[in-house]
């Protein structure tokens, strides 16, 4: 493909200061995202995808959370060094993310349409109360939320779980971004409003042009929605690569341990298989050498003394492996 990518990240390493010392929470992350296209990043829970969204953002808790090195190219421009003021016009236009957690990121004591309203202001300080008003409902109606008139006056405690969290796509996409994050948006939710979810992202993707982040733990989501898919383990990026690529090439064996631990059709409501056994090291106290060694299956004497590159094993498919 030869568009420039909407965003580029290039060797981001960020970190938390707290008692326990520096937890290096990801490190070495690369990726690009095309408009139009989606890209998955999956990998388990503490892996750093969160880290990696919030980066991008430069929304890490603070004082403790930093990036400590890389770039994020935004249409070519590097937002790690942006003043706070022109990185807040970033996030009011250009970039939006759903939270993980639609509680905490909704407020509890404004209106549903008084915090949609926010963001069209935001967006376009030149539009009136009727305009705002008007623009609520209807992005309430376009993310599937019935009678938009009477939802734009209750408080979020008062609707269900999955309308909460098409308030939050409503929200993000009233910025109507270039670029939208979605940090595990349909976790919490039961399956056939996850399907009806996913359905409506990719269906308001394609209308605006928007790149996408998706973020999840579960490769069925990846396979669905993703035409690009970044692996993570304990704070880096062992392998990225097409979805096609991935699924029927995987080169990393975390990645194929993953995809073994996925539930097969034929055995409908079986938990995982705990194929990859063993624990994720403490980031604040790697190991020497692959950050998976104690949970490989093939490792060699080198995997425990030196850290593997991230690496070309195919067109657009890397691997962070020795033995590939
Ligand atoms: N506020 C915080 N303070 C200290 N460490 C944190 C904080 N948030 C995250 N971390 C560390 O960063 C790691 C990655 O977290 P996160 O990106 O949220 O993981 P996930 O892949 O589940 O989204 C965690 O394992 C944790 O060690
Ligand atoms: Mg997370």
């Amino acid at each position: 493909m030869t568009d420039r990518a909407v965003l580029a990240v290039h060797h981001l390493a960020a970190a938390f200061d707290t008692e326990a010392g520096r937890i290096r929470a990801v490190d070495d992350v690369s990726f690009q995202v095309h408009r139009r296209k989606t890209l998955g990043i999956v990998g388990e829970s503490g892996c750093g995808k969160s880290v990696t969204a919030l980066s991008i953002m430069r929304l890490l808790p603070q004082p403790a959370g930093k990036i400590l090195d890389g770039r994020i190219l935004y249409q070519g421009t590097d937002i790690v060094q942006l003043p706070p003021e022109e990185m807040r016009l970033l996030r009011g236009r250009h970039i939006s993310m759903i939270f993980q957690e639609p509680m905490t990121a909704l407020n509890p004591v404004q209106r549903i349409g008084r915090q949609i309203g926010e963001v069209f202001e935001l967006h376009d300080g030149a539009l009136d109360e009727t305009d705002v008003c008007n623009k609520s409902i209807e992005i309430l109606a376009r993310v599937g939320i019935p009678d938009p008139e009477r939802r734009i006056r209750e408080y979020s405690h008062q609707i269900s779980g999955g309308m909460r969290q098409r308030v939050m796509i409503a929200m993000a996409l009233a910025v109507q971004p270039d670029i939208l994050i979605a940090d595990e948006p349909t976790t919490a939710l039961d399956v056939t409003i996850q399907a009806q979810i996913l359905d409506l992202m990719k269906q308001l993707q394609q209308e605006n042009n928007m790149a996408m982040i998706f973020i999840t733990h579960d490769l069925g989501v990846i396979a669905d929605i993703c035409d690009d898919v970044v692996v993570m383990y304990a704070g880096t990026v062992v392998e990225s690569a097409p979805v096609r690529d991935l699924f029927e090439n995987p080169r990393h064996p975390y990645t194929r341990g993953l995809l073994e631990s996925v539930p097969r059709l034929e055995t409908p409501g079986k938990t995982l298989l705990p194929i990859i056994h063993g624990m994720v090291p403490a980031l604040n106290d790697l190991p020497p050498g692959c950050r998976f060694q104690n949970r490989c299956p093939i490792a060699i004497p080198v995997c425990k003394s030196s850290a593997p590159a991230l690496t070309s094993v195919g067109n657009q498919h890397e691997a962070r492996c020795y033995l590939d």
